[in-house]
């Protein structure tokens, strides 16, 4: 792993959350989540998380049989980072195309992503489960960010992140024989991914795109007929 991934970091109190990354309260913004697996290995996921300020908290809605909840639990810590889209694609699919690494956050040892442009550690207050979820109520104990430029905002990148929510719960839906709404979140998936492709060109959106497309049909061969 690479260390605390780099120096070009300005390092800010967590209090400042709010006001250092522009973030609203009660705005479900998407992250990526890095824990640490039973193993040691460092794990990311894409996830939602809502920030509130009275007290200052970050809240957390893993699946109860995701990783990231059983990490969570374990290890009671983790890291929200902050990424462009296509690094919630590949965490969210785990494709192979858009490198992650990590490093070691420098206040509670939680991993980070070393390509986020903000990342908190946080340590975990609580855990509840609720059906299917765990709410999980953390507490960020650092905050540091990159001064890097602003990006421009891409349809693709944005419709291809809304093409991997759908995809990322087939699954769940397929191991409770649920079909009627895999084949829905598939149909709408594939709708989403050829408009992200025709708006993504040829770079790594467009492979990412290319990879997303191959997992539908993927998922699409595995629904019993
Ligand atoms: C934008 C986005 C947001 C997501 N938010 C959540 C979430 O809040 N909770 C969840 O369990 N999975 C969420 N997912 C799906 C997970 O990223 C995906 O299922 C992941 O592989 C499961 O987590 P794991 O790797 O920890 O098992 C989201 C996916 C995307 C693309």
């Amino acid at each position: 792993m690479g260390g605390t991934c780099g120096f070009d970091w300005v390092v800010a109190h967590p209090s400042g959350l709010f006001e250092a990354l522009g973030l609203e309260e009660g705005v479900h913004y998407e992250v990526v989540v890095t824990t640490f697996s039973e193993d040691g290995s460092p794990h990311a996921a894409a996830m939602g998380c809502r920030v509130v300020s009275q007290p200052l908290a970050v809240l957390l809605k893993p699946h109860i049989e995701s990783q990231t909840a059983r990490n969570l639990l374990k290890t009671g810590r983790g890291a929200v980072n902050v990424a462009a889209p296509e690094y919630i694609v590949e965490a969210a699919l785990d494709l192979g195309v858009v490198s992650m690494s990590f490093g070691v956050g420098e206040v509670v040892g939680a991993p980070i992503l070393c390509e986020a442009l903000a990342v908190s550690e946080f340590l975990v207050d609580e855990a509840v489960r609720d059906d299917v979820w765990l709410r999980v109520r953390c507490s960020p104990v650092s905050l540091r960010y990159r001064q890097a430029p602003a990006r421009p905002y891409s349809r693709s990148a944005a419709l291809l992140v809304e093409a991997a929510v759908r995809l990322s719960r087939v699954e769940p839906f397929l191991s409770i024989n649920r079909r009627e709404e895999a084949l829905r979140l598939l149909s709408e998936a594939r709708a989403l991914v050829e408009d992200s492709a025709r708006l993504a060109g040829g770079g790594r959106l467009g492979l990412l795109v290319s990879a997303v497309r191959e997992r539908l049909y993927s998922l699409e061969r595995r629904i019993p007929p």
